[in-house]
């Protein structure tokens, strides 16, 4: 049930938000903290390492092949992320703040699973290029979640279709969904950054 992971805890002034961070596909639980401390500086940050091995490459779900995800893995582990998150909420005393996902790759699909198979773990999410993770049998209610997808034009993993079928599906739950296309391959710019910084201090002071 755990994972090796970092908790930032929350400045005196920050906002009452905690960000969990998901790293992409070879990633650590250090990669992505100046990425939220960059986003929300002051936010608490909880940053697990995902525990599947891929050739000694973490991620947070096994898959087949590229694209092709194991879903009964899939569907665990989301299930088995989201226990873990709200046990180091109460743990490090920030089960009051906002929880909202800053996932990147690998990341962003876990993050995404989880809005579809737990939706009220998460108050939002930050999906750098993401994909349709697993099509669940009923739509949840996303209506009180917002979500930032940040999609590349010319990504080779992430097609097109298919972040737009993601948007799709997590809007038909409610969910208000802030689609980006940036002119980027799978890696972030300074674009994405600088776009989902003024996405979540919108969303945090609304
Ligand atoms: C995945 O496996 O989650 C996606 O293919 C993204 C990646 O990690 O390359």
């Amino acid at each position: 049930m755990t994972f090796n992971h970092r908790f930032v805890e929350r400045a005196p002034d920050g906002p009452p938000v905690t960000l969990l961070l998901l790293h992409g596909t070879g990633g650590n639980e250090d990669d992505l903290l100046p990425l939220g401390r960059q986003l929300l500086p002051g936010a608490a940050l909880l940053s697990p390492r995902g525990k599947v091995l891929e050739h000694g490459q973490p991620r947070f779900f096994r898959r087949l092949a590229e694209g092709v995800f194991d879903i009964d893995d899939l569907i665990a582990r989301s299930h088995e992320l989201a226990r873990f998150v709200e046990t180091a909420l109460k743990t490090y005393h920030a089960e009051k703040t906002k929880l909202i996902a800053v996932g990147y790759s690998n990341g962003a699909n876990i993050a995404a699973s989880m809005l579809l198979l737990e939706p009220n773990v998460l108050s939002g999410a930050v999906l750098f290029r993401a994909m349709v993770p697993l099509v669940p049998p009923a739509l949840p209610d996303l209506q009180a979640v917002s979500v930032f997808l940040s999609a590349g034009r010319m990504d080779p993993i992430v097609p097109a279709e298919n972040t737009q079928r993601l948007a799709e599906l997590l809007s038909k739950g409610g969910a208000h969904v802030d689609l980006r296309w940036m002119d980027a391959g799978h890696g972030l710019t300074t674009a994405d950054i600088d776009q989902a910084r003024d996405w979540l201090m919108s969303v945090v002071s609304s």
